[in-house]
């Protein structure tokens, strides 16, 4: 038999029984085709599931390298942002009463940063990627530009903010190695909250999305730059929202307590008062649905960020809920979106799992109807 396993009914193991292993042997491969194939994305989640992350803090912490180098593995990302890009230059193109130069001819591009040598009715498109890290949204939106007709320089000013010094060498580096691309592209070393841009910004382009929105502080760094926004500027994104749903996963929430003795915390109820970004497996959801949490939409029109949401679960069984999970979704731009949200998660997006509050120390929440 040309196979992997083999069978022995070791009570009847006689001749007349080899024709029955035959028949097992038939239904099990029946049931190994109707199991689903592993892609090479299953074997690399399947090392996060259950496992325990504290949520990255970019604007407390400078990252490291290598976890810019995780983001930049993510391609359906950069991929959707590069589409909500085109869209919201085709925008401006359209409505935004532009003349490339790239359509009127093939000139050499020249820095035309300096604005009073420039053709003051013309309109030159000011761009900036805000928290470039390494410049993989700098180079995406690049890529839009010039798909777009758009001269780098000339008809768009690029203008990357970074306040990691690590990553902003990493900016530097690239104009050294890729002048053609982004010798044109203005690199700053600076927090954009304090960053106070020369000329009015048509393009706002960041991601400071964590598992739950805005638990990167996302609003809270972007709210600045909204003082020099034209009317019809483009934010992307364009706005997020989180979603909660109530969770049973005895396993991780003992897990919790753990956590405490890795990190040496005196007392067991701080562990479970933050939340952990995981990769929920050993989890059952007695309701499927999510209800929405916060929302953010950019610009922000109420300065004040604060949201306090109350939610309303309802209950068909009884269950022993152990906290929450969270989740959220983006409009980048137009109907260019990335969700983490189970029921339409970007397929093969890794970049974010789902946010996980624990229920607090002994106090799981039984619901009995
Ligand atoms: C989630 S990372 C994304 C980086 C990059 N856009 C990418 O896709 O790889 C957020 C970046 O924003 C930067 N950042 C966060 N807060 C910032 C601030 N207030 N001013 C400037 N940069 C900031 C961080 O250092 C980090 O590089």
């Amino acid at each position: 038999m040309d196979d992997s396993f083999l069978l022995i009914d070791m009570n009847n193991a006689n001749l007349e029984n080899f024709s029955k292993i035959k028949d097992y042997y038939i239904y099990l491969c029946h049931l190994f085709t109707l199991h689903h194939e592993f892609s090479s994305k299953d074997y690399i989640l399947f090392n996060y599931h259950d496992l325990f992350q504290t949520p990255l803090q970019p604007l407390r912490d400078n990252l490291q390298s290598q976890t810019y180098e995780c983001f930049e593995e993510d391609l359906i990302k950069y991929d959707l942002y590069q589409k909500a890009i085109e869209k919201a230059l085709n925008n401006f193109k359209t409505k935004g009463k532009l003349s490339l130069a790239a359509s009127q001819s093939n000139m050499i591009i020249e820095d035309k940063r300096d604005i009073s040598k420039s053709n003051t009715n013309k309109r030159i498109l000011n761009a900036y990627v805000l928290g470039a890290g390494r410049g993989p949204l700098a180079r995406r939106l690049i890529n839009a530009a010039i798909d777009s007709g758009f001269l780098i320089g000339e008809d768009i000013y690029i203008t990357c903010v970074e306040k990691n010094r690590n990553a902003f060498n990493s900016l530097l580096y690239l104009q050294l190695c890729e002048p053609e691309l982004f010798l044109k592209v203005k690199m700053l070393n600076a927090d954009m909250r304090d960053f106070k841009p020369d000329q009015k910004v048509d393009i706002v382009i960041s991601e400071l999305l964590g598992s739950f929105g805005d638990n990167e502080l996302s609003p809270e760094c972007l709210i600045g730059i909204q003082n020099y926004l034209n009317e019809d500027s483009i934010m992307i994104p364009h706005s997020y929202t989180s979603f909660i749903r109530p969770v049973s996963c005895p396993v991780v929430w003992s897990g919790v307590k753990y956590i405490l003795i890795f990190i040496k915390i005196k007392k067991v109820d701080n562990n479970y008062q933050s939340p952990y970004v995981i990769l929920l497996n050993k989890a059952y959801y007695p309701i499927e649905k999510v209800e929405e949490c916060f929302s953010f939409v950019h610009p922000v029109k109420n300065k004040d960020l604060n949201q306090i949401k109350s939610i309303h679960f309802k209950f068909d069984k009884e269950s022993i809920i152990h906290g929450f999970a969270g989740y959220f979704k983006t409009n980048l731009y137009d109907d260019v979106e990335i969700s983490i949200v189970p029921d339409s998660h970007t397929p093969t997006m890794m970049s974010w799992f789902p946010m996980y509050f624990p229920s607090i120390v002994r106090n799981h929440l039984f619901i009995i109807l």
